[in-house]
């Protein structure tokens, strides 16, 4: 698919109903004795998935192994601090645990320290790049925690959060204030995965869908980068898709 053009667009029921093809998307970097890197996404939206992921992973299920690891994390939120990213990911994913105490899930470092930060970058790089990378979107428009303006370039950095962000995060962290920085992947580390799946659902993330993948290519709505990268799918359910001007009709597998 050429960059720029709207991306393929798989349009389901329910979130319930998008599990296969998230499985699929999975199973299909996964190879016998292979190791591939895969940075998983946190958020409701993934919920479910992480959940599916866990009981396959204690089934032994999945046709090969794989390297864990993820977009962001709280500055100040190390692992096992219930509102960070890694401790949810661990609490919806439990067998992650095992691949995190045997190094092979790479976790983002919580503190605004750029060596470690670097040094988080380069060892996604040694481990073979992301493979395959699965990320949500904010109703704002946010990839990770790349916010409106961050430019497409920036690779791993430490962002402020805009106030919508932090909106939606207050309930998680009550009664006390959502976190105000985060480490996150760039837009440039995003586009760098060989694959990239983006899923959103419900009514509240129609317009930051319709913006990323219709509206301009801008750092304004930093999920449009996707439409650079040349092999990425998006996975929506029907009330995320609705303000889509382009019905998906047609595009569903
Ligand atoms: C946070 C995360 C994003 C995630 C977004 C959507 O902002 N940094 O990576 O995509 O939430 O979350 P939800 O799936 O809960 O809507």
């Amino acid at each position: 698919m050429s960059p720029g053009a709207r991306p393929r667009v798989h349009v389901v029921a329910t979130p319930t109903a998008a599990l296969p093809l998230l499985f699929e998307e999975l199973r299909r970097v996964l190879v016998p004795g292979g190791l591939p890197l895969v940075g998983f996404a946190t958020g409701a939206t993934y919920a479910p998935f992480l959940a599916g992921l866990a009981e396959r992973l204690r089934r032994g299920e999945l046709p090969g192994g794989f390297a864990a690891t993820h977009l962001d994390e709280y500055v100040g939120y190390p692992p096992d601090r219930p509102g960070g990213m890694v401790h949810e990911l661990l609490t919806a994913c439990p067998p992650l645990r095992e691949r995190l105490q045997r190094g092979a899930f790479l976790p983002v470092p919580c503190a605004d320290d750029p060596e470690a930060i670097a040094a988080h970058a380069a060892r996604l790089e040694r481990a073979g790049g992301i493979a395959l990378q699965f990320v949500g979107i904010g109703r704002n428009g946010h990839i990770g925690f790349n916010e409106p303006g961050t430019p497409f370039e920036v690779g791993f950095h430490v962002a402020t959060l805009a106030a919508a962000t932090r909106d939606d995060a207050r309930a998680r962290f009550a009664p006390d204030e959502p976190p105000l920085r985060a480490v996150t992947a760039g837009p440039a580390t995003i586009l760098a995965a060989r694959r990239v799946v983006l899923c959103a659902f419900g009514a509240a993330k129609a317009p930051a869908v319709a913006a990323a993948l219709e509206g301009d290519l801008s750092p304004l709505c930093p999920a449009s980068v996707l439409r650079r990268h040349p092999d990425r799918v998006v996975v929506l359910d029907a009330a995320a898709a609705a303000a889509l001007a382009a019905p998906p009709r047609g595009e569903d597998a």
